[in-house]
C-alpha cells in the first residue's frame, strides 16, 4: 500500500475586500455584532464583472499549487473539485478546470459536502493513491458565495458569515512510508439536512415553483441556517471526529503541532483549542480576513500556515470540518 503527501499548496481570494462596515450600509448589522459572535472582520466578495467564478478561482489556486508541487499539469491524473456553488447546476467545476488547465482527458469529479467538502475530496484522493492506481491528484476546494446569499436584513444571520475563495492541493504518492496522510475520517448525518441548506433551485422546486409558491418572505433559494444547532452539533463533532483521527494513529492531544480547523466561525474554533489546550500557535485562523469559505476554507488555512512557515517537516497537523449535511471529517498528516 502507498501513502499519499501532500506536495504543493495554493490559494487565491478575489481582491474585493467587504467589511463588517461595508455591510451595514445594505443591512441592518454592525461590525460589533458580526465580531463578537463570530470573530469575522471582513471577507471578500468577487467583484461584479470580475472574470473569477468558483471554477476560475479553483484554477488560481491551482496553478499556484501545480507549481509548488514541481509537478507537470499532464502529470496529474485525476482532478476532484470540491464546491457547494458550481458555476452550473451541471457539469461539475472538474471537468471545467481539466480544460483549463488544457490536461488530455483526465478524470474529474466533484465533491458536494458543503464545509467538510476538502476533506472528504482529500479522503478521496487518498485512497486512489494508496491503492496505487493513481500518482498524483489536485484537490480544489472553491467557492462563490456572494453571487447567492441575500443581502438584506432578512438574510442578515447568513449572508454575514460567508466569503469567496479557492485553495488547492496537489496529493502525490508518498516517497517514504513515515510521512504524508495517515488517516481521515468523515461522517454525515442526513437528517439534520434542512437545518443547514439551500433548497432551490431544485429538482423538487424549480424556480417557477418557487415563485409561485412562496410568497416574499419564504424564499428558499437563499441559503437557510439552524445557527444555534450548527453552533451546537459543530463543537460535539469537531471533538469526536479529532479524537477518532488521532486514536486510530496511536496519538494524543499532545501530539498535535498543528491544526487547522474549517473557518466556520472563530467561536467554534476557540472552543475546541481551549477545551484541547491548544497554544495560539498550535492553531491557524483566518476567518477574520475571509470569512466562511466553506469547501475552500481549509485549503486556504493551510496554504496559508504554510507559507508563513508554521507547518514544518514532520509535524502532526490535523484538519478537522463540520458542516451542512450535517457531515464531518478529519484528516491526520505527518508533514
Ligand atoms: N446583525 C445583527 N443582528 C443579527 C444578525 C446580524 N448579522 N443576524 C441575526 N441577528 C439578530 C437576530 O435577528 C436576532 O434578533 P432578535 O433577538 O431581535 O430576534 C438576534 O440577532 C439573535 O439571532 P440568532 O440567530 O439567535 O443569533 P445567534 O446568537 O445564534 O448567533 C450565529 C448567530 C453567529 C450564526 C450563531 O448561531 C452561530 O455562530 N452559529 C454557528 C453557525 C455557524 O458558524 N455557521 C457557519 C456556517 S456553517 C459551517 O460552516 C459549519
Amino acid at each position: 500500500m502507498y501513502r499519499s503527501q501532500i506536495s504543493g499548496l495554493g490559494k487565491y481570494v478575489p481582491e474585493n475586500v467587504v467589511t463588517n462596515d461595508d455591510l451595514a450600509q445594505i443591512m441592518e448589522t454592525s461590525d460589533e455584532w458580526i465580531q463578537e459572535r463570530t470573530g469575522i472582520k471582513e471577507r471578500r466578495h468577487i467583484k461584479k464583472g470580475s472574470e473569477d467564478t468558483t471554477a476560475v478561482m479553483g484554477f488560481k489556486a491551482a496553478q499556484v499549487a501545480l507549481e509548488r508541487a514541481n509537478i507537470d499539469k499532464n502529470d496529474i491524473d485525476l482532478i476532484v473539485f470540491a464546491t457547494l456553488s458550481p458555476d452550473y447546476y451541471f457539469p461539475g467545476c472538474g471537468v471545467q478546470i481539466q480544460d483549463m488547465l488544457n490536461i488530455s482527458t483526465c478524470p474529474a469529479l466533484d465533491v458536494r459536502n458543503q464545509c467538510s467538502g476538502f476533506v472528504y475530496a482529500l479522503s478521496v484522493a487518498d485512497q486512489y493513491i494508496k491503492t496505487g492506481m493513481y500518482e498524483n491528484i489536485l484537490v480544489i476546494g472553491s467557492e462563490n458565495h456572494s453571487g447567492g446569499l441575500d443581502m438584506t436584513t432578512r438574510g442578515r444571520n447568513v449572508s454575514v458569515l460567508f466569503g469567496d475563495g479557492a485553495g488547492a492541493a496537489v496529493l502525490s504518492r508518498s516517497k517514504d512510508k513515515h510521512t504524508g496522510i495517515l488517516s481521515t475520517h468523515l461522517h454525515s448525518e442526513g437528517k439534520f439536512a434542512e437545518e443547514l441548506s439551500l433548497i432551490g433551485p431544485s429538482t423538487k422546486y424549480w424556480v417557477p415553483e418557487i415563485i409561485k409558491d412562496n410568497p416574499q418572505d419564504n424564499i428558499p433559494y437563499y441559503p437557510y441556517m439552524n445557527g444555534q444547532l450548527v453552533f451546537k452539533n459543530a463543537v460535539v463533532r469537531f471533538s469526536e471526529v479529532i479524537h477518532e483521527g488521532l486514536a486510530h494513529n496511536d496519538l494524543s492531544l499532545e501530539d498535535i503541532d498543528m491544526f487547522i480547523p474549517h473557518q466556520a466561525n472563530l467561536r467554534i474554533a476557540q472552543f475546541i483549542q481551549k477545551k484541547f489546550k491548544l497554544s495560539n500557535d498550535q492553531v491557524h485562523n483566518n476567518i477574520q480576513k475571509y470569512g466562511n469559505t466553506t469547501a475552500a476554507s481549509i485549503p486556504i488555512a493551510l496554504t496559508e500556515a504554510w507559507e508563513n512557515n508554521k507547518v514544518q517537516k514532520n509535524d502532526t497537523v490535523v484538519l478537522a470540518a463540520f458542516g451542512s449535511g450535517f457531515t464531518w471529517a478529519s484528516a491526520i498528516i505527518k508533514w
